[in-house]
């Protein structure tokens, strides 16, 4: 169930060779797959290699659809030896999204980024069952109004009319910030009214600049935006993809 911290190590160890001054990748464009069968890459793809100084691979994991999209290519952007931009989200008001969107760049080996998909994309599918998990721990569809969120000092607020609580979790140059407050009607927002999000940018030093963010917004029950509620959102969510760049003495170590 975990998210392969092998697979993470494992790049991780592959990162950590000596640099290819010129690499191979695979260049080859609207790939489609299905998730029953998400390794085959079409046999157009076969053989198709550029010589590039990164390779980089971006695909779309449509949990509605089952389906995958993926454009593989080469490059030239300046980067460590890997740099990943992770996107999930669970929005559970029509119309649903599920979905998870990933950029991987890297400058290790032969074909690297064609590689982390094909290490990654099992995992990713079967996965499915912890966003399921983080939307039951804090969305109730026969909720209709909640009475209390958190505020940003974690303070118990009354809300008038509130749909929902908004939390967050934010990291950013080592630091964590939380913030939470009531949702009702009035308040204008970019984001659905009930969903989850998972924001990953992580790098290796030195031209990483992570940044790691967890936002939501639950109805399950009063001030179910708290602090320790977050703390223990995040924990699950950990377990979709690592968040192996937090500081040892962050929340999510607990
Ligand atoms: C792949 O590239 C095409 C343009 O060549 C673009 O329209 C499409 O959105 C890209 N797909 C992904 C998954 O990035
Ligand atoms: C993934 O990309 C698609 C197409 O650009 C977009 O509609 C969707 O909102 C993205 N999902 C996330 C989680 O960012
Ligand atoms: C929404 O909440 C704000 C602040 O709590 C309040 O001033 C406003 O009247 C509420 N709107 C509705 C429609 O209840
Ligand atoms: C982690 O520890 C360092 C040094 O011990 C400290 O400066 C930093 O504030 C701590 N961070 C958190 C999130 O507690």
């Amino acid at each position: 169930m975990m998210f392969g911290k092998t697979t993470f190590t494992l790049l991780y160890s592959i990162a950590n060779l000596s640099l290819v001054v010129c690499l191979a990748c695979t260049n080859c464009n609207d790939i489609v797959l299905s998730f029953n069968n998400p390794s085959e890459l079409p046999s157009r793809c076969d053989g198709q290699l550029v010589e590039t100084d990164v390779c980089q691979v971006v695909f779309r994991t449509n949990y509605v659809t089952k389906e995958i999209h993926m454009n593989l290519t080469g490059g030239s952007d300046e980067i460590g030896n890997y740099r990943l931009e992770l996107a999930v989200q669970n929005k559970f008001d029509e119309p649903k999204m599920k979905d998870v969107n990933i950029t991987y760049t890297c400058q290790n080996s032969f074909d690297c980024a064609k590689i982390y998909y094909l290490l990654t994309i099992q995992t990713l599918i079967q996965n499915e069952l912890i966003l399921d998990k983080i939307e039951e721990e804090i969305f109730d569809p026969t909720v209709v109004n909640v009475q209390q969120c958190s505020d940003n000092q974690d303070q118990p607020v009354t809300c008038q009319n509130g749909y929902g609580c908004h939390g967050y979790e934010i990291i950013e140059n080592d630091q964590i910030d939380f913030e939470g407050e009531c949702r009702n009607d009035s308040t204008v927002t970019i984001f659905p009214r009930q969903y989850f999000r998972i924001t990953l940018v992580q790098g290796d030093p030195p031209l990483s600049s992570d940044w790691n963010h967890f936002g939501f917004t639950c109805n399950k029950q009063n001030l179910c935006n708290s602090r320790q509620q977050i703390k223990k959102i995040v924990k699950i969510a950990n377990d979709f993809y690592p968040w192996e760049l937090i500081p040892p003495n962050s929340s999510t170590n607990v």
